[in-house]
């Protein structure tokens, strides 16, 4: 009786415990990797174009950004053919202070229209040391995207911008926190360098996360200078007023990307810019429908609970996504992967989108590995491991998602799914 006494003792002391925590450690990972600085190269002049990468403006058209150190032509001149520019375009250009940091000057030049598919040489600011190419996206359905978040520059990153590297993808979609600058602005430079060189061959289509923020109260209260500038997104084309937020077609697939920390509320500009946004969505033209955040609606990872980011943007956007039978929400800022079911209001539903968080790209934080214990039956898959997704949209009713984990350099599947488009889906008639 009293061996039973005592073992009932540990065990109200081990619940105790456990729901003083409620979470438990998946298992042990490896540690997260020290920052790396890319230096600028030395054979490099003050008006080399650096940092270069590019983003779709509109069915046809591709946004160049670039930055050289002094001031230097906004000029993009691109053909079909190495070293054979047939098309000159000129762009706009910017600048920055932060504290006491100067940008470099900052290019921004439309190209196109562009052949769908169709690869293109080009250079920037007449500097004929240093083509780029790029391929541009289908018209048409399949396409391939690569998902990452929570970049920043670390080991960890590189690996994972070695493997998307031999993804032969189509389009990048990032869903925050990109350098991890933190206030440090030339971290924004290094990280543009880090990247080029699949950022200047691919559209990098990205949404901002709280590293983005650098607001510093009385001292600098503009939050998201440098990634306003540095990464100008195609917001005006969706009729958003804020490159915080848009959306974009390609291929058949409606991409919305929402920003988590502007104002979300029903009678902000972004709830408004959503509710219309949604409403115009062509099925017959997308069949498909995926938005992205930074801060995840659904998450049982033990990081990152309670902010409002999440749980207040989720009560007044959720059932809109709903509504409009969004596909997949991508979410970043927890760092690890994990994929729920179909899910609406917490419960399990046919017609809801799959929420997936990839916020695992390999930035200097590391893993966020401790789980909400029990697991709630809608989380299916969980994992606190680097690593990236590729999803294959193949046709107007059929897509695929891997996500590949990265932990010990090497690439490997770790959780595929096929999901059905809810378009498709008489079950879930709009
Ligand atoms: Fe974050």
């Amino acid at each position: 009786m009293a061996v039973m006494k005592g073992q009932a003792l540990v065990f109200v002391l081990a619940m105790a415990f456990a729901g003083f925590t409620g979470c438990v450690v998946s298992y042990d990972r490896p540690p997260a990797r020290k920052n790396i600085s890319i230096l600028q190269p030395k054979e490099f002049s003050s008006t080399s174009p650096q940092q270069v990468h590019i983003s779709v403006v509109g069915p046809d058209k591709m946004r160049i950004s670039w930055i050289t150190q002094s001031s230097a032509p906004t000029v993009v001149d691109y053909g079909t053919s190495p070293k054979a520019y047939t098309n000159t375009v000129t762009g706009t250009s910017s600048s920055y202070r932060y504290l006491l940091y100067e940008s470099g000057q900052i290019h921004d030049t439309v190209i196109g229209p562009l052949n769908p598919n169709t690869a293109y040489y080009y250079r920037c600011s007449s500097d004929s040391t240093r083509e780029f190419s790029f391929k541009t996206p289908p018209a048409q359905l399949p396409i391939k995207f690569a998902v990452i978040g929570d970049l920043g520059q670390t080991e960890w990153t590189s690996s994972t911008l070695r493997h998307i590297g031999q993804l032969n993808y189509d389009m990048l979609l990032v869903p925050g926190d990109l350098a991890y600058a933190d206030m440090v602005q030339q971290l924004w430079d290094s990280f543009g360098r880090l990247v080029e060189p699949l950022a200047s061959q691919r559209p990098w289509m990205v949404t901002q996360g709280n590293h983005e923020i650098e607001k510093i109260p009385v001292i600098h209260k503009a939050p998201f200078m440098a990634y306003n500038a540095r990464w100008r997104m195609p917001f005006e084309e969706s009729g958003s007023t804020s490159n915080l937020y848009y959306s974009f077609n390609v291929a058949g697939v409606h991409v919305i990307m929402l920003g988590s920390y502007t104002d979300f509320d029903p009678i902000s500009d972004q709830f408004k810019w959503l509710q219309a946004d949604l409403g115009k969505i062509d099925r017959g033209k997308t069949p498909w429908t995926i938005a992205i955040v930074h801060a995840p609606w659904y998450n049982t990872n033990c990081a990152h609970q309670g902010e409002p980011e999440s749980d207040l943007m989720k009560k007044y956007m959720e059932k809109l996504l709903y509504k409009a039978r969004v596909d997949i929400v991508f979410a970043g800022h927890v760092h690890a992967y994990e994929r729920f079911t179909r899910v609406y209001d917490e419960k399990a539903d046919n017609c809801a989108p799959t929420y997936i968080t990839i916020g695992d790209g390999g930035n200097r934080e590391g893993l966020a590995n401790k789980y909400m214990d029990p697991k709630p039956e809608t989380s299916v898959f969980r994992e606190a491991s680097f690593g990236y997704g590729e999803l294959e949209v193949v046709n107007a009713t059929d897509a695929v998602w891997t996500w590949h984990r990265n932990d010990d350099d090497v690439s490997v599947a770790s959780d595929t799914v096929w999901f059905r488009s809810l378009s498709s889906d008489p079950a879930c008639k709009l």
